[in-house]
């Protein structure tokens, strides 16, 4: 079942004062917005294009070891939090919305397909055991017992059991209905503008229409484009990174793909997210190109080129979309999160690779920030404060 989004959207602004405005209406806005109207808030949630960034793109891996990078551990640590509440965040969203969202606890094989590809993720794997993350490097015989569908060639790999995925474009449209019966107010609108007098309650966002809504509290969960509001300052660090993506089906005799295969092909990263129903997503570049989004010969090349060294039968499969989304990428990978610069202006951005992961962790810790006006301290290394220094 699906939920549309045509019949919820307003063109008009709202006629009352809501107690939080959020500003983009991606996993992260939405998420923020469902958990402040089920404590009790009147919500607004404000975006020219709701689900037109970087959630309906995704490939929905939740993988924070399978992500992971030296010089990123708070990052893992904010990451396995998330994965942990997981289930519970989509059982109670479920029973809320009355729609699933494809949450599938399959586990990823992460593969090397030459020898300095082996190196590498014999590398990753030591990295991560360091970090106390369960994984178990697997040599050719047994990587190939477990899919046996890998190309012969394939060296090695690290199985992660702990890694997960859910369907990121059922969970966005179960995100909308959940905020829309929660009496969330969306108002079709790009935002230009945050304009506070720190002696006032009340901030005012004006939109590029120039029509203004003021409210107590305002979340900016606009993605990659968090860093164009005019009025915040400093601005955010905030820079969009393109990910093409292809969508593609496998005959039905070639079904049977349970895990996340991801992993390097002669040095070149590559993911492929199996589907309950067939539909297989592979993902992504990675191109600081501004903000564009168009599709390339050469990305998608690559991509193809890659998913079928590994994987030789997705040459079999038909292409059903190709598409592009932009990450909101932000210094050391890591997300910007909680109070920001004067009461009541709140930051759910530059989550760049873990959107969807990080989905729940950021729902509970930003609607905290806004009810209780308090950071909770599992956040305090995220905190956007940290460019304060910088203005
Ligand atoms: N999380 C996968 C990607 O950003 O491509």
């Amino acid at each position: 079942m699906t939920f549309s989004l045509s019949k919820i959207i307003n063109l008009d602004p709202p006629t009352f004062v809501p107690d939080a405005v959020i500003v983009g209406a991606g996993v992260i806005g939405l998420s923020i917005a469902w958990r402040l109207s089920q404590k009790g808030m009147r919500v607004v949630i404000v975006d020219p294009k709701p689900l037109g960034g970087a959630s309906w793109v995704a490939a929905g891996m939740l993988a924070p070891v399978s992500e992971a990078n030296p010089g990123e551990e708070e990052l893992v640590r904010l990451g396995l939090k998330s994965l942990q509440r997981y289930p519970s965040f989509v059982k109670e969203l479920e029973d809320f919305s009355q729609m699933e969202v494809g949450y599938i606890s399959s586990g990823t094989l992460e593969v090397g397909l030459d020898a300095n590809d082996r190196a590498e993720i014999e590398f990753l794997h030591s990295f991560r055991s360091k970090l106390g993350l369960e994984t178990k490097l697997l040599d050719s015989t047994a990587t190939r017992k477990v899919e046996p569908s890998l190309s012969p060639g394939i060296q090695a790999s690290v199985s992660i059991e702990q890694e997960h995925q859910v369907d990121n474009r059922l969970l966005c449209q179960a995100l909308l209905k959940a905020v829309y019966l929660g009496g969330g107010y969306f108002y079709q609108a790009t935002i230009a503008e945050l304009k506070f007098d720190e002696k006032k309650p009340l901030k005012t966002l004006v939109a590029e229409n120039g029509i203004k809504i003021s409210s107590p509290n305002i979340v900016i969960a606009a993605g990659a484009w968090s860093g164009d509001i005019k009025g915040i300052i400093p601005q955010l660090p905030i820079y969009p990174i393109k990910g093409q993506t292809l969508r593609v089906r496998l005959p039905e005799s070639y079904l049977g793909y349970q895990k996340i295969i991801r992993g390097l092909a002669k040095g070149y990263h590559v993911y492929m997210v199996p589907r309950k129903h067939g539909e297989i997503i592979i993902g992504a570049t990675v191109e600081d190109k501004g903000f564009d989004t168009t599709i390339t010969v050469e990305g998608i090349y690559e991509l193809l080129r890659n998913i079928t060294s590994l994987l030789p039968n997705i040459s079999e499969a038909t292409i059903e979309e190709t598409l592009a989304g932009l990450r909101p990428g932000s210094p050391n990978n890591a997300p910007i999160l909680g109070s920001f610069a004067t009461q009541g202006l709140f930051v759910a951005t530059g989550h760049y690779r873990n959107g969807i992961l990080l989905t729940p962790v950021t729902s509970d810790a930003l609607s905290d920030c806004v009810i209780d006006q308090v950071d909770p301290a599992y956040i305090e290394y995220f905190s956007p404060n940290r460019f304060l220094k910088d203005a």
